[in-house]
């Protein structure tokens, strides 16, 4: 694994940005596996920023997301499927088909996962794959538990995951409790991965998912055994870490 320090937020957003950039500039008609929460929202502006500037074409991307809360339709303002149209989609040249994320709106669990398995399974690959992470180690919604989960499952939320994600919606009551997540093998299948993290509050997870055993019971410690990840932090996110890395 490869851990690039920032000075703050907005340079960790820059640098993964770059990332980005490169893999869309080599590769005009790439996959990307995108990530939704407050940690990419810099890395989206930026791409955005560069987009209006002419210096880069996302005509031919393909974008994959990782999850989905399971009943909320694409125009509830919380869903994520809105808030990557809101965030990033509606400003830069992608074509709306070529992006995808779970359906919420399908209720059929098992037929809402085979979908997107097999829209996972048609694009031949995610290229490059931005992840952040929650302070409880999951990746997308790969929850905590007593095994890795292979591909798209629906989740039951953990406690911490639905009162982290409360401060989105207007009481926990209406956070709702389950979501469609792409799975561990999925995202480990991505020929790159980054993963950004910042502020105190993702320190105490940076040292255990990094630095810790490999377990299902931090998700994102599998990443350990993943040949190209880097992660990029700012410095309080890697304050524990620093005389490691
Ligand atoms: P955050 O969420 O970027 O809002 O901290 C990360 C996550 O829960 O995966």
């Amino acid at each position: 694994m490869k851990f690039i320090t920032t000075e703050d937020y907005y340079h960790m957003s820059r640098v993964a940005a770059n990332i980005i950039s490169a893999q869309v500039i080599m590769k005009p008609s790439c996959v990307l596996g995108l990530a939704t929460g407050s940690t990419p929202l810099g890395i989206y502006k930026q791409l955005i920023r560069w987009y209006e500037k002419g210096d880069l074409d996302f005509s031919e991307v393909t974008t994959i997301n990782l999850d989905e809360y399971k009943s909320l339709s694409p125009d509830n303002e919380q869903s994520y499927r809105y808030f990557m149209n809101k965030n990033f989609f509606n400003h830069i040249n992608i074509s709306k088909s070529k992006t995808h994320v779970p359906n919420g709106l399908e209720l059929d669990e098992k037929k809402a996962c085979s979908e997107y398995n097999a829209i996972i399974q048609s694009v031949h690959g995610i290229d490059l794959q931005l992840l952040g992470i929650g302070q409880n180690g999951h990746i997308g919604f790969n929850e905590p538990g007593g095994a890795f989960e292979k591909e798209t499952h629906c989740i039951d939320l953990s406690e911490s995951t639905i009162l982290a994600n409360s401060r989105f919606f207007k009481s926990y009551d209406e956070v709702p409790k389950q979501a469609y997540t792409m799975g561990i093998k999925s995202i480990m299948q991505a020929k790159k991965i980054i993963v950004v993290v910042s502020g105190n509050n993702k320190a105490d997870i940076v040292k255990e998912a990094f630095f810790g055993p490999v377990t299902p019971k931090v998700p994102a410690s599998i990443l350990q055994l993943h040949p190209d990840t880097t992660i990029i932090g700012d410095k309080d996110a890697f304050k524990k870490v620093s005389d490691l890395i």
